[in-house]
């Protein structure tokens, strides 16, 4: 009896330590400009002894490491023998609609998508993942992610570790459910289960760092569970980058939360921490507001049941995610504090915004949320604007080079983390329920792809939609990848034609056709591509209710200034 004890508290004793003593996995890189990459089906053990059922790219899960060189033309070879249709979207990149892989360009099974582009984002940490309309959370659990990072000239300038591998690593830090067997569980809705934490698929990971500062790349790529950074030692650490690249001013901070599909770039002083030490890396679960996926109540006030939620050892509490353990420094170690001056970047001002976008967002059990067109009843699914994504329907047509401020309306009960393709934006301002200031963050200032928008708040961000317009949608979602899924999810073109609405009175930048006019009929069918049409202000223009105009060419259509008279 009691040698059966000592067994089982050797046992568990072995298990604690074999819980710390896998070395981080770091995944290969890939330099340009020609980018193969190849989505197969495969194999991983997450868990010792037990083969799972995986997707990667250019292997059995993840995928490589892409270096860019901001300005470079990149000429990208995406193969897919997954046996399943799907999409590659590059997360955060600014780039043509068609070159974006969002749901509406498919890459068939066995076919091979050849997009190229310039890159035009500044150095800094973005990712890339598949993005077919109900098969993204599942391909995105099954393996298929990767990072990629953009190189520049502002950032090289800087002395910043930046050495892959040596001292500047990236930390892909995913949640999976892992049955006995060895299966990805997937429910297809919420709850997803993720009882396993793994960095760059490694469970229980640890890592040497050297004793000189150390960056760290980081992207949340989990379906759904938030993150709370910090040091167990409560040590500060400095932020140098968010989604979109270098921040102007260095954070100085001791957490950073990370939704998913966030990232931002850090900075740990391990010069100042003793060869040999160890410390870790956790999330401070228990410091996550309810609402929070993570957070001890992932829901406020919520009357469905939640049964694979509260079994997960990491709801609600501080848990590990990487164990550093201190060595010696490598040679031209950079071991002074990040410079407190940073990028250049400058932010877009609000007073440029012509337009305000209102999205609220909201999800299932039967919440009643009032929106602008009155109160609408959820039920099943995870809405924005009370409507569920159709792929037939074109949301938002915006008119190329428009600033805009979008007004992001928390759910009523849960937090969404809003993702927009095409453009990076900046964060105004956070209000509670009642209008109260919420002051932004560190990893919330500077640019940013992901906003974290909890229950209740409200958020407001302006962008700028340039250079690229065409047929093709962008989309903009909540990035809970079920709930993405789940038609949480809009689109949007940006467009170069000139819209006039029929009740427009003023002088003319900016509208839409719902019904076009006889005149601008006619020119239309005139013009070639290239033609830039002047419809006159003021003038007679007789109304058609039939049809509204596709315009397929481009062309540039301008109003002289005054009202347009209809008849
Ligand atoms: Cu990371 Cu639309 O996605
Ligand atoms: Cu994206
Ligand atoms: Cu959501």
């Amino acid at each position: 009896m009691k040698k059966l004890f000592y067994l089982m508290l050797s046992f568990l004793f072995l298990q604690t330590v074999a819980k710390s003593q896998n070395n981080l996995y770091i995944p290969p890189v890939l330099n340009g400009p020609v980018y193969n990459l190849t989505m197969a089906n495969g194999n991983y053990q997450f868990n010792a002894g037990i083969n799972s059922a995986t997707k990667g790219f250019n292997g059995n899960v993840l995928g490589p490491t892409l270096i860019m060189q901001s300005g470079q033309q990149v000429h990208m070879n995406v193969h897919n023998l997954l046996g399943e249709e799907t999409t590659v979207h590059w997360h955060g990149f600014h780039v043509e609609p068609e070159n974006d892989g969002g749901p509406h360009t498919i890459i068939d099974p066995n076919t091979t998508w050849t997009p190229s582009f310039t890159v035009l984002e500044k150095a800094g940490t973005y990712w890339y993942h598949p993005h077919a309309h109900t098969l993204t959370a599942k391909q995105v659990l099954q393996g298929l992610a990767g990072m990629i990072i953009v190189r520049d000239a502002e950032e090289a300038a800087l002395n910043l570790p930046r050495t892959y591998g040596v001292d500047d690593f990236p930390l892909i830090i995913q949640t999976k459910a892992i049955d006995a067997t060895g299966e990805i569980q997937f429910t297809g809705s919420e709850p997803n289960p993720d009882t396993n934490l793994m960095v760059n698929v490694t469970k229980y990971a640890r890592l040497n760092v050297p004793q000189q500062m150390v960056r760290f790349r980081i992207l949340n790529a989990s379906n759904q569970r938030v993150f709370n950074l910090g040091l167990s030692n409560n040590g500060v650490f400095y932020q140098i980058a968010t989604d979109g690249g270098l921040k102007n001013t260095r954070g100085t901070i001791q957490r950073l939360q990370l939704a998913p599909g966030e990232r931002a770039e850090i900075v740990v002083p391990f010069s100042n921490y003793g060869l040999g030490a160890t410390v870790l890396l956790k999330s401070y679960a228990n410091e996550l507001p309810a609402g929070t996926w993570g957070a001890a109540a992932a829901w406020i006030n919520h009357t469905n049941s939640t049964p694979s939620y509260s079994p997960n050892y990491m709801n609600g509490t501080a848990f590990t995610v990487l164990k550093f353990t201190v060595v010696a420094a490598t040679a031209n170690a950079v071991t002074t504090v990040p410079p407190a001056t940073l990028g250049t970047d400058i932010p877009i001002p609000a007073a440029q915004a012509t337009v305000t976008r209102n999205k609220y967002l909201f999800s299932g059990g039967g919440l009643t949320v009032a929106t602008g067109s009155g109160v609408k009843i959820s039920n099943t699914s995870s809405y924005i604007n009370a409507t569920n994504f159709d792929e037939t329907i074109i949301d938002d047509v915006i008119p190329i080079d428009q600033t805009e401020i979008w007004v992001l309306h928390g759910a009523a009960d849960q937090y969404h983390p809003f993702h927009i393709h095409d453009v990076q934006f900046y964060i105004l301002d956070r209000k509670d329920s009642l209008g109260n200031i919420i002051p932004l963050t560190s990893n919330e200032i500077g640019r940013k792809d992901v906003v974290y928008v909890g229950p209740k708040q409200t958020v407001r961000f302006v962008t700028q939609f340039k250079d690229f317009w065409g047929d093709v949608p962008y989309m903009y979602h909540c990035h809970i990848t079920v709930h993405e899924d789940m038609g949480m999810m809009k689109q949007f073109v940006v467009n170069k034609y000139f819209y006039v609405n029929k009740n427009y009175v003023g002088s003319i930048e900016n509208g839409s056709v719902l019904f076009p006019f006889k005149t601008l009929g006619k020119a239309v069918i005139f013009a070639t591509d290239g033609t830039t049409i002047y419809f006159r202000s003021g003038g007679i223009h007789e109304e058609i209710t039939s049809t509204p105009i596709l315009i397929q060419k481009k062309i540039t259509l301008k109003v002289s200034n005054g009202p347009v008279i209809i008849q």
